[in-house]
């Protein structure tokens, strides 16, 4: 069961890393907003799609404790590359935030995660710098549940669309729809199993 879940979790990251790669390297393709955003803001853009397609490229197998436990080497390094990336990435989705579509709410919605975002990985870098182990996972745990954000987003948003929800509305509840659900559950996860640091 959690192994089905590390799967279909690292199946979905990577898809979507994919996806995000396959917008860099052909300009024609995406949706009709990103024609602009590569004209108005190019590097924001840029800087953006290439730190979260490898925060959600290497974020899976950081998580992974039978793989971490292989070569802590690895981790090590990855971890490195996963914390960069979302610093690029995050400071990336700040800018595009200020101009994301459907107004102040999609600002604030998607300016709060990218905050939380850059918060929650920059003190698990500092607690595993600090020798604390407990905390590092607490916090990478609460990272990455961001990450994950990229993958809710375009499950729920199609899915509103399906379901006949106007794109205004449905933009604007996903903005907040396509985080606050994963931090929940990353406290769950984080209280579930024993010998946490909060
Ligand atoms: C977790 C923090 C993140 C924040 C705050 C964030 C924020 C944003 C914002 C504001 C936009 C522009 C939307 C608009 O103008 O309406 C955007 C677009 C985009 N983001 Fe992120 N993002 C995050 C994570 C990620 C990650 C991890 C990826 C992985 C690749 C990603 C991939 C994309 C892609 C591909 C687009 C282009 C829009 C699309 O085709 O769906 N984002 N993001």
């Amino acid at each position: 069961m959690r192994q089905a879940l590390w799967v279909s979790m690292a199946a979905l990251a990577m898809l979507v890393a994919l996806y995000a790669f396959g917008l860099m390297v052909m300009p024609g393709v995406g949706p009709p907003f990103l024609a602009e955003r590569r004209l108005d803001m190019p590097i924001a853009l840029y800087a953006h799609l290439a730190g979260g397609l490898v925060a959600l490229a290497v974020g899976p197998w950081q998580m992974n404790s039978r793989l971490r436990a292989l070569s802590l080497l690895r981790h090590r390094l990855l971890g490195r590359v996963y914390v960069i990336a979302v610093l690029v990435g995050g400071l990336g989705a700040l800018a595009l935030a200020t101009v994301s579509m459907e107004g102040l709410v999609t600002h604030l919605g998607f300016g709060m995660l990218g905050v939380l975002w850059l918060a929650s990985t920059l003190q698990a870098y500092r607690r595993i710098r600090a020798g604390d182990q407990a905390g590092h996972r607490v916090w990478m745990i609460r990272s990455f549940a961001l990450t994950l954000a990229a993958v809710t987003l375009r499950v729920f948003l199609p899915l509103s669309q399906v379901v006949g929800i106007p794109f205004a509305d449905a933009y604007q509840a996903v903005a907040w729809v396509c985080w606050v659900p994963n931090l929940v559950v990353a406290e769950w996860f984080v209280l579930r199993t024993p010998n946490h640091s909060r």
